[in-house]
């Protein structure tokens, strides 16, 4: 069926080159590799970050194939993928899912290694990905969702500008059940 508005982004956009590499605030913003892979694993072993993402990994050969398809989703132009480094070192992770470039919309993800935790690297993270979304790439609109009960992500999404929209009632499934979810968003301009 005939789509009768044109696309945001056009296809092809994402999928015709690397993903960038962001520098700014203090941080560098770049591609996944495989030499990442302990670190990934790691991550994945923390407390926080198991239960505001529902997930683990079983060992670093888990974590490249995670690696992996972190690139898979940026060929398919549905998701991006970024380490975040400060000084070098990995301090954390920024993403974009649910890419839709004909609408011009995705949604934001994130999580930060215990040690470099308080140093607002997720807000000057979000910020690095949304000034490129929004520049660059052309998005028209970032959403950014977290449990209610997740009181350190609202603060990252409000730091970083995202307006809170609204709240989507048990609509988050964690381990310890139904969370509800803040919904906020970023428009370009
Ligand atoms: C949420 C998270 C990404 C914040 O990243 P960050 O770079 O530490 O963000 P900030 O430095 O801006 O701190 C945000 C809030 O985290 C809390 N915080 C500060 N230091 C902290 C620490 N050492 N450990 C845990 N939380 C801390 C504070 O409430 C802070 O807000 P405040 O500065 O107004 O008091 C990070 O805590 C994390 O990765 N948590 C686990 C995974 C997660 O929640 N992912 C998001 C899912 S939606």
């Amino acid at each position: 069926m005939p789509i009768l508005t044109e696309p945001t982004v056009h296809p092809g956009r994402l999928s015709g080159q690397s993903p960038p590499v962001l520098v700014g605030d203090g941080l560098t913003v770049r591609p996944w590799t495989r030499a990442d892979a302990p670190t990934v694993f790691a991550a994945y072993q923390d407390g926080a970050i198991q239960r505001w993402h529902a997930r683990t990994m079983a060992d670093v050969a888990e974590a490249e194939a995670w690696i992996d398809s972190r690139h898979e989703g940026w060929a398919l132009e549905t998701a991006g993928d970024w380490a975040v480094e400060s000084d070098g070192v990995v301090v954390g992770r920024i993403a974009l899912h649910h890419l839709d470039l004909h609408d011009g919309g995705g949604e934001v993800g994130y999580w930060v290694l215990p040690a470099a935790r308080g140093r607002r690297v997720a807000p000057r993270a979000v910020g690095l990905l949304a000034a490129w979304a929004f520049g660059d790439l052309g998005l028209h609109r970032l959403r950014l969702m977290h449990s209610t009960r997740n009181e350190a992500s609202c603060k990252v999404a409000l730091a970083a500008g995202f307006a809170h929209e609204g709240t989507l009632r048990e609509s988050g499934k964690h381990v310890d059940g139904w969370h509800d979810t803040h919904v906020h968003g970023l428009v370009a301009g």
